[in-house]
């Protein structure tokens, strides 16, 4: 089976623009989402694009702030401190990554932990690893919405993240292993990666390396959920970590790239911004 993020995301972005409607009469707003991208990263481009045009679906307000490359420090936190101030702003995200002379952990500290949907602040991360209610990043987020749409089983199944990034490998073993999963983090070091890939009975692929896992590397019957997003070498087109046309017959459950894990990610961040505009009127 084919899990698609697309239509999942699709749906559940109906569900919430459904909500949102209501929330004029009883708030006297929408909630509003701020994202910063400084750069013209391709790849960063087309994600603030993607961020604001599912907005636009959900009927949140969406202020995509532009800044040049050449921003200082100092100049990006003015902003942050701004928006933070703002009452009529209810989630700030800056696009990843940002220019080397940008101190990003600075710049995620500094964003108001009531306005951050990426739940990339240390103490959602805190929370997060102590289980206390938190935001939860929203890759992450979206891989377990999508694995428990597909009617996947996760308590007391083997799970290998491969990856241990702050933003998807580190945050997903964390959900997994709450949902009751085992759970294996490998990464670059790993030794034997095909014989620890092979035990996995869930492979969440975090890697950012084009069809970097083989049929070989997996499991007959494997559910397989791949987040990367790379252009193959060869033909240009947009493709996974995951050798797709391969593994797709031996696995039970995959992930699409496009129309993947991709979709989820949006989906989550419109329901990270509806929950901070509602928990900020509390
Ligand atoms: N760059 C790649 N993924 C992400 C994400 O989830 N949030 C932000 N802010 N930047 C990213």
């Amino acid at each position: 089976m084919v899990i698609s993020g697309k239509e999942l995301s699709a749906r559940l972005k109906a569900e919430m623009a459904e909500q949102v409607k209501t929330f004029p009469a009883k708030y006297g707003r929408v909630p509003h989402l701020v994202v910063i991208l400084v750069g013209d990263n391709p790849a960063s481009v087309s994600y603030v694009t993607g961020k604001a045009k599912a907005s636009e679906a959900v009927g949140i307000r969406n202020t995509t702030i532009r800044k040049p490359e050449s921003i200082t420090e100092a100049e990006l936190l003015d902003i942050i401190t701004a928006l933070n101030l703002d009452d009529e702003v209810d989630g700030i995200l800056v696009q990843l990554p940002l220019p080397k002379h940008i101190d990003e952990n600075k710049v995620i500290e500094a964003i108001d932990k009531s306005k951050d949907v990426d739940g990339f602040h240390p103490l959602n991360v805190a929370a997060l690893w102590q289980k206390q209610p938190c935001t939860l990043p929203c890759t992450p987020k979206g891989i377990i919405k999508m694995l428990k749409a597909a009617g996947v089983e996760i308590a007391g199944k083997r799970a290998v993240v491969i990856g241990r990034s702050n933003i998807v490998g580190l945050p997903v073993s964390k959900l997994l292993l709450d949902e009751n999963a085992t759970v294996t983090i490998a990464h670059s070091r790993t030794r034997n990666l095909g014989e620890v890939t092979r035990q996995a009975e869930i492979l969440v692929v975090a890697i950012g390396r084009p069809k970097f896992v083989t049929a070989d590397m997996v499991a007959d019957g494997a559910v397989v959920i791949d987040v990367g997003v790379n252009r193959d070498p060869e033909t240009g087109k947009l493709c996974g970590d995951v050798d797709f046309a391969a593994i797709e017959p031996k696995a039970s459950v995959i992930t699409p790239v496009p129309g993947g894990v991709g979709p989820m990610t949006i989906c989550c961040l419109m329901e990270n911004t509806i929950e901070c505009f509602l928990k900020r009127r509390k």
